[in-house]
C-alpha cells in the first residue's frame, strides 16, 4: 500500500546544488523505471536530467513508446495529458508541478466550445457535416475529446498544414481553436484567402460575427493566443534586417501573422533547432520563440560561429513551464523512489478514449 507522499514544504528551500544531488540519487534508484520528457523550453537546470526531449508531436510519440513505469513529463499540464492518454493504462504520467499549465490551452474550454457548436447548428444546419473541428495540441483532454467525437482532429505546430488539408477533405469548413495565429499561418499555407478567415470571439454570441460571415468562412479561428509569440513583432524583424542584411529569420507558428510572413523560416520547435543547428558555420540567426530555448540554442552553435539572438528587446519566457525547478523534480522523483506517486495526471476514461481517437488520427495523418 501506498504511504503518504512527503510534503513539497522542506524541499522548496532546498539550494539548487542539493537538489540536483537529490534527483540524481533517487533516479539512480528508480533506474529505467521512470523516464522524464522534457519539452524544448525547459529551463537548463530542468533540461540538464532529460532522457528524450522534443516538441509537442514528438514528444507524444515518445510517450506512447516508452515502457517506463513512470512518465515524469517536464512540459505543461496538456503534454502530461497527452502522455497519459497515448501511453499504456498501467503507466503512470506525472506533472512535477501541477500548475504548470498553458496560458493559451485556457483561452478554450469545453462549455465555450460546445456553445460555439450550438451556435453554429444554428446557423449552418448540423455542424457536424459541414465543420471539422481541428484543436491544437494545446488545448485540454475535454477539447481532444470534443474533437474525437465530432469527427475532428488533434494538430501540433509541425503538422498544422497537413491535418487542414485532412479536415477539409471531409468538410468544407474548419473550427480551430485556441490559437488564432497557427490557425491562419497554415490556411495562409494552403492557399486561403486571409478575407475567408475569420476571427471567432468566443466571448460574444456567435463569437461576434453575422450569420452571412460565418455562411462565406471557411475557417472559424478561435480569438487565442500565446502570451509569449505575441510579444514577437515585424518591427524587431526590420531592425534586425536593417543591422545583418545577409542575417536569416525563423519563427514559430504561435507569432503573428505579419512576423511569420515576415520570417525566412516558420515552424515547430524541433523544426527551429534542427534548421539552426544544420546551417553553415557563420550564419546569422533571428530567432522567434520562448527564450530558454533560444538561449540554449545561441550556445551550442557559438563555436561554429554562428551567431542566434532573441526576436525580442523583452525576457519573455513560459512563466508556466518555468514553474518546474530541480525542486519540484526532486521532490516528485524522491517520492516515486519510495513508491509514493505524486502529482499524477490522469484523463477520465470515457474522455481519454474520445481524446485519443482525435490523437490517432493525427498520428496517423503526420
Ligand atoms: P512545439 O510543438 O513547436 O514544441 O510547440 C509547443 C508550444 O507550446 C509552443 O509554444
Ligand atoms: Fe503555452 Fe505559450 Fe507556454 Fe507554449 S509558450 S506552452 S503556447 S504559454
Amino acid at each position: 500500500m501506498q504511504t503518504s507522499p512527503i510534503s513539497f514544504d522542506p524541499f522548496s528551500h532546498l539550494k539548487d546544488a542539493e537538489a540536483h544531488e537529490r534527483i540524481r540519487a533517487a533516479r539512480q534508484k528508480l533506474g529505467d523505471r521512470a523516464v522524464l520528457l522534457v519539452h524544448h523550453y525547459q529551463r537548463a537546470d530542468v533540461y540538464q536530467h532529460r532522457d528524450l526531449t522534443g516538441d509537442s508531436l514528438k514528444l507524444s510519440r515518445l510517450a506512447g513508446q516508452t515502457d517506463a513505469e513512470y512518465i515524469v513529463f517536464c512540459g505543461v499540464h496538456f503534454m502530461a495529458e497527452v502522455a497519459d492518454i497515448l501511453s499504456k493504462p498501467e503507466q503512470i504520467a506525472i506533472l512535477p508541478d501541477l500548475a504548470a499549465g498553458c496560458s493559451m490551452a485556457d483561452m478554450a474550454n469545453l462549455a465555450k466550445v460546445e456553445r460555439c457548436w450550438r451556435e453554429l447548428r444554428e446557423v449552418l444546419g448540423t455542424p457536424d457535416s459541414v465543420v471539422t473541428p481541428v484543436t491544437y495540441i494545446n488545448s485540454a483532454a475535454d477539447l481532444k475529446a470534443f474533437c474525437g467525437e465530432h469527427g475532428g482532429i488533434v494538430c501540433t505546430s509541425s503538422n498544422a498544414p497537413k491535418i487542414l488539408d485532412w479536415a477539409f477533405a471531409r468538410r468544407e469548413k474548419i473550427l480551430f481553436f485556441p490559437d488564432q495565429h497557427l490557425g491562419r499561418w497554415s490556411g495562409h499555407k494552403m492557399g486561403i484567402p486571409l478575407d475567408d478567415m475569420v476571427v471567432w470571439d468566443p466571448d460574444l454570441p456567435y463569437g461576434g460575427l453575422t450569420h452571412e460571415q460565418i455562411r462565406r468562412a471557411r475557417m472559424l479561428l478561435w480569438k487565442g493566443h500565446c502570451s509569449v509569440h505575441q510579444m514577437f513583432q515585424p518591427a524587431h524583424i526590420a531592425a534586425w534586417r536593417k543591422q545583418y542584411p545577409d542575417g536569416i529569420v525563423i519563427s514559430h507558428p504561435e507569432s503573428a501573422f505579419e512576423v511569420c510572413a515576415a520570417s525566412d523560416y516558420v515552424g515547430s520547435t524541433e523544426y527551429i533547432l534542427k534548421t539552426v543547428k544544420d546551417a553553415a558555420p557563420g550564419t546569422k540567426w533571428l530567432v522567434g520563440t520562448e527564450l530558454n530555448l533560444v538561449s540554449r540554442l545561441a550556445e551550442e552553435v557559438r563555436d561554429e560561429g554562428k551567431l542566434v539572438q532573441f526576436m525580442s528587446p523583452m525576457v519573455c519566457m513560459c512563466s508556466t513551464m518555468q514553474r518546474i525547478d530541480p525542486q519540484h523534480l526532486a521532490w516528485t522523483l524522491e517520492n516515486l523512489a519510495e513508491g509514493r506517486v505524486v502529482n499524477r495526471i490522469s484523463v477520465p476514461a470515457h474522455e481519454a478514449d474520445l481524446a485519443r481517437l482525435s490523437l490517432e488520427r493525427m498520428l496517423e495523418v503526420s
